[in-house]
């Protein structure tokens, strides 16, 4: 059976409660699709006027960030339990500007995925390389070490419902697209670990999507690859032309 695409919006620290109201009501026509799924990843203030703004249309929430505690004295933080009851479906886990600039490493990410997994919230867990990795050609290693440790205690079928993001970070808001080659060739590589930690009929079902500068003009070759299954997308979510990434074909 078929994989079905999925693209999720990555918005960042993008758009107040007022702002993303419209960026929604502006998106609606655009992204309608009977055979994506789409989903828009907001920050943990835009959930509750998002979810609501959402309402009867084919658009998902997701949030950018979950804690991987339940409850109690960890100020700032945001937990699974919270992000479910307002509606949210999807979270974003280990995005690389959390790996680098608040040093989420691959034990507190395996919580975390564990945790959304516990709230009945889909993780979209990303992982990828930085260029002087790819350069010391190091790319494949890399991202297998990532994934093997963030899912650590993920049974098989979580991880058939889960979404992997494969993102370079050479290529992420920097208008430098991977190559398809590139980005099929390591989400090709991811499904094969995903085969090898747990079986082929996981590794089928498992959604692999291909993040960094996607856009309009992008999204049709790159969703065309065996093994990449739709889009994590960061500054084009932002415009018109995430309706031309939803409906690539
Ligand atoms: P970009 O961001 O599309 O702006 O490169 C992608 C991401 O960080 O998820």
């Amino acid at each position: 059976m078929a994989r079905r695409k999925i693209v999720a919006g990555n918005w960042k620290m993008n758009k107040t409660p007022t702002e993303a109201k419209a960026l929604v009501a502006m998106l609606a026509p655009l992204v309608k699709s009977d055979d994506v799924d789409v989903v828009y990843c907001v920050p943990a203030i835009d959930i509750v006027p998002v979810v609501e703004a959402v309402k009867g249309t084919n658009v998902k929430v997701g949030a950018e960030n979950i804690s991987d505690k339940d409850s109690g004295a960890f100020t700032g933080e945001i937990s699974g339990a919270m992000l479910k009851d307002a509606g949210v479906d999807y979270v974003i886990i280990g995005h690389s500007e959390r790996r680098d600039y608040y040093k989420e490493d691959d034990a507190f990410l395996n919580r975390k995925v564990l945790k959304a997994f516990e709230y009945g919230l889909t993780p979209i867990l990303c992982c990828g390389e930085s260029l002087a990795q790819r350069e010391a050609g190091v790319t494949i290693d890399w991202v297998r070490l990532q994934l093997k440790s963030d899912l650590i205690g993920v049974t098989a079928e979580q991880a058939a419902s889960m979404v992997i993001a494969y993102e370079p970070i050479w290529a992420i808001g920097t208008g430098k697209v991977a190559t398809t080659e590139q980005a099929q060739e390591v989400c090709h590589a991811i499904r094969e670990l995903i085969a090898e930690i747990y079986d082929a009929d996981t590794a089928e079902k498992i959604r692999i999507q291909y993040g960094g500068s996607v856009n309009g003009k992008s999204a049709p070759e790159l969703f065309a690859q065996p093994d990449i299954d739709g889009g994590l997308i960061g500054g084009a979510s932002l415009k018109e032309d995430f309706g031309k990434i939803v409906n690539y074909k």
